[in-house]
């Protein structure tokens, strides 16, 4: 069979901020930008009082570069405002709330007006169009639906769009291939991990995955590889591209791969500023130099982000396809030990948390990942106490299982092991041991 719906969209077809001049855009960038500074300023107290401390005001902004004289927003900021204090409208105004992963217990807490949802249904519909996606198609949509953002965020760009949402969620994977089969959607929508293990399980049942009818994979929610793209595309015979977004930004839908390029992901500018830092003094680097992703949200109501520190290593590149709309790279890494597993993200932090409120453990512990099948896995070895009775030891590695389950929502294995023997260098715990085949 061969590979099809990898042409571009009609002209015609496509919005009109996509088909702006970059003149025409800038100047909608700025207005837009005007207007989110002083929404932020006025109607959240970080935000006033953020910018009064940086000694920079809404009205100096008369250049998009003067952006670059605003304070940046960490995760950090989000989590000591939990859970709502960075909202900028009264609560009746927020129609929906999603969250993800803080770097302690705490989730990051995001809001949406009716407009929000909207503006995130227009462009993640945007996305799946320039993904090779067209009105009546049916989409498979294996992203996990609840607070993370994928499986909600896939979903309403699907009805968007026009096309038909089939909301699989993630897991029970015999179950997908046979809706796959029965269905027989043209494109699929999950995290390129789950895909290949997915492929294996065709396999598995006998079935050759190349027959299956899926023609577009849309792919994100953690990095992945040029060597990925290309076993995806070989063995299930489908183009695979990158969606990529965050849930402080918006969810999915922040910027895409257009299929009959895939050469890098065009940032959605209308509604999403990005800039790229030296992570390290914060200085804005030119297009094309690579490091920290940063985002200022540009119409969103509910929760106005500015200059939000991705963490997410990447650099800006002209337009291709979209002229006006800038593409980044593929993201290569994080300036930060954030651990994307199995599309759950995970810090440290967290299960340092855990650690030290279980009883009968020492807070030294080391995290490894495997590979295990075509999945990444996360062991937890902790030490003991040296008062710690050997019969206690079980338990506590199966609290610690229970309370990650619990708090983040993956399936780890924890293993005790005795006071004093994980390896240190130079007295230091390497907290985190990365044993993945790739
Ligand atoms: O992962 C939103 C999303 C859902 C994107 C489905 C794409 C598809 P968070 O849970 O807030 O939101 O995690 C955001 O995930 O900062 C990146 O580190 C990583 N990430 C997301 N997409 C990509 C991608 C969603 N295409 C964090 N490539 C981001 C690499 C990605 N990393």
């Amino acid at each position: 069979m061969q590979r099809r719906l990898g042409n571009a969209p009609a002209p015609e077809t496509l919005d009109p901020a996509e088909r702006m001049g970059v003149d025409e855009l800038r100047a909608l960038q700025l207005e837009r930008l005007q207007w989110t500074l002083r929404h932020a300023y006025e109607n959240v107290p970080f935000y006033r009082k953020s910018f009064d401390a940086a000694g920079v005001h809404p009205d100096d902004c008369r250049d998009l570069a003067d952006l670059a004289k605003f304070p940046t927003t960490t995760k950090a900021d989000l989590r000591d405002n939990y859970p709502f204090g960075m909202f900028a409208v009264p609560q009746d105004r927020v129609r929906r709330i999603h969250a993800s992963s803080g770097t302690t217990g705490r989730p990051t807490v995001v809001g949406y007006t009716a407009r929000d949802i909207d503006t995130w249904a227009t462009v993640m519909a945007r996305s799946i169009r320039a993904a090779g996606g067209r009105p009546g198609h049916r989409v498979h949509n294996a992203y996990g639906y609840g607070l993370f953002t994928g499986g909600l965020g896939a979903h309403y760009g699907v009805e968007k769009l026009g096309a038909t949402v089939i909301p699989v969620s993630g897991g029970m994977t015999p179950r997908q291939v046979q809706l796959i089969q029965d269905f027989r959607p043209e494109i699929i929508m999950l995290t390129p991990s789950y895909m290949l293990t997915i492929i294996d399980e065709f396999e598995r049942q006998g079935i050759d995955p190349r027959s299956s009818s899926l023609q577009v994979g849309i792919f994100g929610a953690e990095p992945w590889t040029e060597q990925m793209r290309t076993e995806i595309e070989d063995r299930m015979d489908i183009h695979a591209v990158d969606v990529y977004g965050l849930s402080e930004v918006m969810g999915p839908g922040v910027s895409q791969e257009c299929v009959e390029t895939k050469d890098g992901l065009h940032v959605w500018e209308d509604h999403f500023f990005p800039e790229v830092i030296d992570p390290l003094d914060g200085h804005v680097l030119a297009d094309g130099e690579e490091g920290e992703l940063l985002f200022t949200s540009l119409t969103k109501e509910a929760l106005p982000i500015i200059r939000y520190r991705t963490r997410d290593l990447t650099a800006l590149r002209p337009g291709t396809a979209r002229p006006a709309m800038r593409r980044m790279d593929k993201i290569t890494g994080r300036s930060d030990d954030m651990i994307i597993l199995r599309g759950v993200n995970l810090f440290p932090t967290q299960i340092e948390e855990i650690v030290l409120r279980t009883p009968g453990l020492a807070p030294h512990f080391q995290l490894v990942l495997t590979t295990q099948g075509r999945m990444d896995a996360l062991g937890v070895r902790v030490e003991a106490r040296h008062d710690t009775p050997a019969g206690r030891r079980p338990d506590a590695a199966r609290e610690v299982v229970q309370a990650v389950k619990d708090m983040i929502g993956v399936t780890v294995t924890c293993e005790v092991v005795d006071p004093d023997t994980l390896e240190r260098s130079v007295g230091k715990l390497q907290r985190l041991v990365d044993r993945r085949d790739r």
